[in-house]
């Protein structure tokens, strides 16, 4: 069956998602982008595809479907359906032990500098960026660990395979209230208020900006296209979302784009114990590149 075979199911009120087109979905969104969709997903996926369709100005999901495998709108719209069925929710210093360890163990006592290649750049990348605010406290963290000892250069790659959530990033700029977890001194050294104070708005002001990039890439590619390899990978917060097998092979492929001895921190409800990648625990939810 294909997804023109399947009924249209329209009768007056919004549009259903039927059993079948789900599980027309399902295949698509595990296949391209590697979210789980169990069942228990079925309601919150027919709500945020609905908006999407009234965008769109369609009445059914069939019609929807079509557009989805549409060669001349295949890509456009998987970027939209990647922003309904992802989850962005991100924070300053979020998960804050990560950002301590840093600074405290990883940075001063693990991490020497002379190890860092002929250019002596550490190089940090955050695989699952969302919004941007992990890749500015990261930032955050380099900077004033630069300041207050031996200066050393840095830079930031954060990707993210939702392009809006990309856009974001790039405008650096945030609502007042999401600064809250950023300390006061921070504030001051790394924020700029927006000219219009009723605004309330912050900028990432350019000296830290100047440090990172942002790509677009999909954890489920087999190639990243990325030659770097990273001293630090920040993957927290998204191989939740992926099945086992999924998970193994994408950190396989993290494990080779680490440097040697390289670090890879992963999201406090996630884990690599029992899974057979070579990596050694450092800390809770940090491992290192055996
Ligand atoms: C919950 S956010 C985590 C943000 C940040 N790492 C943190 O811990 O606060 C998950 C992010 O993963 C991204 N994502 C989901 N599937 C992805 C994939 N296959 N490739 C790349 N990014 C993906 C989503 O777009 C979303 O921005």
């Amino acid at each position: 069956m294909t997804h023109n075979d399947i009924e249209r199911t329209t009768a007056g009120g919004p549009p259903r998602l039927a059993e079948k087109e789900f599980q027309v979905f399902q295949k698509y969104i595990e296949g391209q982008i590697g979210i789980k969709m169990p069942p228990a997903k079925r309601v919150m996926l027919e709500s945020r595809l609905l908006k999407r369709l009234r965008v769109l100005g369609i009445g059914s999901f069939g019609e929807y479907l079509e557009i989805v495998f549409d060669p001349a709108s295949a890509q456009t719209e998987l970027v939209h359906m990647i922003d309904a069925v992802t989850t962005n929710k991100t924070d300053f210093f979020r998960e804050n032990e990560h950002f301590r360890y840093l600074s405290s163990i990883l940075l001063p006592e693990r991490l020497r500098i002379d190890e860092w290649g002929r250019d002596n750049m550490l190089k940090v990348w955050s695989c699952a960026s969302s919004s941007g605010e992990e890749v500015y406290s990261l930032a955050m963290t380099l900077e004033e660990f630069a300041r207050n000892n031996s200066p050393y250069t840095y830079r930031i790659l954060g990707t993210d395979i939702s392009t809006r959530m990309l856009e974001r990033c790039r405008a650096a700029v945030y609502p007042a209230e999401r600064i809250e977890p950023v300390p006061e001194s921070l504030r001051k050294r790394y924020l700029l208020r927006s000219k219009d104070r009723t605004a309330g708005l912050v900028k990432i002001r350019p000296e830290l900006r100047s440090r990172v990039q942002f790509h677009r890439v999909n954890l489920m590619d087999g190639d990243f296209g990325i030659r770097d390899t990273f001293q630090i990978i920040f993957c927290r917060n998204v191989i939740i979302y992926f099945d086992r097998e999924r998970q193994v092979q994408l950190m396989h492929k993290l494990h080779a784009q680490l440097a040697p001895g390289g670090y890879l921190f992963l999201g406090h409800s996630e884990t690599l114990a029992g899974m057979d990648v070579p990596f050694r625990t450092v800390a809770p939810t940090v491992y290192r590149k055996e």
